[in-house]
């Protein structure tokens, strides 16, 4: 544990409830990387449309008991991938504990996880600014993790006309957010192209929540 804390020395506050722990999972990358390589191969990222018929830029696929889902019917969670009807596979202990250690990290104890959503972003690809609402426990933080290309995350506040600080998010970056700002507004601007050694010419982010 003393190790464990030593490795990951940095904290930096961005809003109340919120922070930002640069290189948190570099030291489990090893592991890390190769089960959501490996997911992405059995569970190929898709498209998504939003409720108002629009393709989504970036690519998803899901681990966990609830895989984030959009269609016409709105926004939610689903047990199974909707491209298959077939369950998604659960969520690894190496991702359930890296949650849960940089939960705890923010003041978070005893995350336990239930949906982990895989986005994919190529040269390009954004977020707009969104709410994450759609979950049953709003006392459950979100712990958001960064892997492959950079990009410049925007962390608002409880409106949508909140000026939003800009975070340069690198690979192994972790940012996680409750308590007051559980319901901020955030996002992603588009991702600028590059290679990346594990990834390649993309940005992959692990969207860790409890769902149900
Ligand atoms: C999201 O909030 O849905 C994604 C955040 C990110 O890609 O960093
Ligand atoms: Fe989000």
């Amino acid at each position: 544990m003393d190790l464990f804390t030593e490795q990951r020395p940095h904290s930096i506050a961005i809003a109340e409830g919120a922070c930002w722990l640069p290189g948190f999972a570099l030291p489990e990358m090893h592991a890390l990387w190769p089960c959501v390589k490996h997911h992405l191969t059995a569970h190929p990222p898709q498209h998504m449309m939003t409720p108002m018929g629009y393709v989504m830029s970036v690519q998803t696929s899901s681990m966990g008991a609830l895989g984030w889902v959009s269609n016409a019917q709105g926004y939610g969670y689903s047990p199974v991938n909707p491209s298959t009807n077939v369950s998604w596979p659960p969520l690894p202990a190496v991702i359930l504990q890296l949650a849960a250690e940089a939960a705890g990290k923010a003041g978070y104890s005893q995350f336990v996880p239930d949906s982990c959503l895989i986005n994919v972003y190529a040269p390009g690809c954004k977020m707009g600014l969104h709410q994450d609402k759609d979950e049953k426990d709003f006392t459950q933080p979100i712990v958001s993790v960064s892997l492959g290309l950079p990009a410049t995350f925007l962390f608002g506040g409880s409106k949508r006309s909140d000026k939003p600080v800009k975070i340069p998010l690198q690979h192994g970056d972790v940012v996680v957010w409750g308590g007051a700002s559980r319901r901020f507004y955030h996002g992603v601007s588009p991702v600028k192209a590059g290679t990346h050694s594990l990834t390649g010419n993309c940005r992959i982010n692990l969207t860790l929540r409890k769902a149900g």
